[in-house]
């Protein structure tokens, strides 16, 4: 068991880090995070900011020597720079794990090989793989770059052989899946927290609305029957326990027009669609983390109150500063902005949670709110 005040390091600086942060230091921990951009959110509040790249060996030592343990808030971080942490204090969740959630060959085969169903795909290491992946496939199509995708990029709709052949030469070249687009009928996804010894956690399932591929909106609790989260949790369980999973642990479904069930992705950390545990839930998802990384139990994950969570992305800075007062004054309202020094139109600047008796009146109190900060309906 690692206690307060032992001292914390996550890879990466971002909002995740940074709520990560603020979980930690009001649980007695110390902070050092490494990441390269010397404004990153979470290092402007860390104890320590190691201002160096995720491939740095000696800035690794320096996290190494000074952790008792280690996370990451993405999973773009190298699995190497992983695996050479591991020999100086716990890293959690493990190189193994992040290997498969960061390359979506690996994640998608690992997926199917624990006999769980996926939107139908293929891989594309080269242009010559195409032919025979389109012909095992129905249109229309995405091609996805294996890695380093997020918010929706990195990623075309294609119909044909050529179509996906220019697709694949403007995405460099590098391995991608093709895979077939889905009718959806609503998405939905599980986060969970799971400890050394395997017990687990699991927060109510939340809907997920995305715009132009990011999210936009979350709801708890979902529209969907209890069948259908019931099977979400077993199936977001069962992928924990194939890897032996120690961490926050978030799943995104696809729930289609055809009454399917698919797991679409993985992420091994904190989820943008489990920020509405921090205003919401009896624990944070960003305390699990710690209690995660920490050696600890799993805590409550019990839903206080139905609640929406909207995403604020850069474009409502177009005018200057949004008036945040329609946000603070509304009752249950609950802003959240990560410290970003510009506001960029597809970046994510903060958070909002509405509480309310049910997802209909916290839906309600959004609306009003998206109407006074000019964010579409
Ligand atoms: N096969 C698909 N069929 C339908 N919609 C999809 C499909 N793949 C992705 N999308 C839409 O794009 C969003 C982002 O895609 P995702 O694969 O989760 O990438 P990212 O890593 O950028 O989150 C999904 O949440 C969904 O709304
Ligand atoms: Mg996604």
């Amino acid at each position: 068991m690692i206690l307060p005040d032992a001292s914390l390091g996550v890879l990466g600086g971002g909002q995740l880090g940074r709520m990560f942060t603020l979980a930690a230091h009001s649980m007695g921990y110390r902070v050092v995070v490494l990441d390269p951009d010397p404004h990153s959110p979470a290092g402007l509040i860390a104890d320590q900011h190691i201002n160096a790249d995720y491939q740095d060996r000696a800035a690794l030592q320096m996290l190494g020597d000074e952790c008792a343990a280690i996370t990451t808030e993405f999973e773009n971080i190298p699995a190497e720079s992983l695996e050479f942490l591991e020999q100086y204090c716990p890293v959690r969740p493990g190189a193994d794990a992040v290997r498969i959630a960061q390359n979506r060959i690996n994640e998608k085969t690992f997926i199917r090989q624990q006999g769980l169903a996926t939107a139908p795909f293929a891989a594309i290491y080269e242009a010559a793989d195409i032919a025979d992946a389109i012909s095992g496939l129905q249109p229309p199509l995405l091609l996805k770059t294996a890695s380093m995708g997020y918010d929706g990029k990195g990623q075309q709709q294609v119909s044909t052989a050529d179509e996906a052949g220019a697709a694949f030469i403007q995405a460099g070249g590098a391995p991608c899946i093709l895979e077939e687009m889905v009718e959806l009928e609503r998405e939905i996804s599980v986060v969970l927290v799971r400890n050394t010894s395997g017990l687990t956690a699991v927060y109510p399932v939340g809907e997920n609305r995305h715009v132009n591929g990011i999210l936009d909106t979350t709801i708890v609790p979902s529209g969907a029957d209890t069948a259908i989260t019931d099977a979400a949790i077993d199936m977001a369980r069962q992928l924990a326990d194939a890897m032996n999973y120690c961490g926050v642990l978030a799943v995104e479904f696809f729930c289609t027009r055809q009454g399917e069930l698919l797991i679409n992705e993985m992420a091994p950390r904190p989820h943008n669609s489990g920020h509405y545990t921090v205003d919401a839930c009896a624990t944070s998802q960003f305390e699990q983390q710690v209690r995660m990384m920490c050696g600890l139990m799993p805590s409550d994950t019990k839903l206080l109150s139905a609640v929406v969570m909207t995403n604020l992305m850069g474009d409502i800075w177009n005018d200057g500063d949004p008036a945040w007062q329609h946000v603070l004054n509304e009752p249950g309202a609950h802003l959240h902005l990560y410290g970003k020094r510009e506001a960029r139109p597809g970046r994510k600047m903060g958070h909002i949670n509405c509480l309310a008796d049910d997802a209909d009146s916290a839906l309600q109190v959004t609306a009003k709110i998206r109407a006074a900060l000019n964010m579409k309906p």
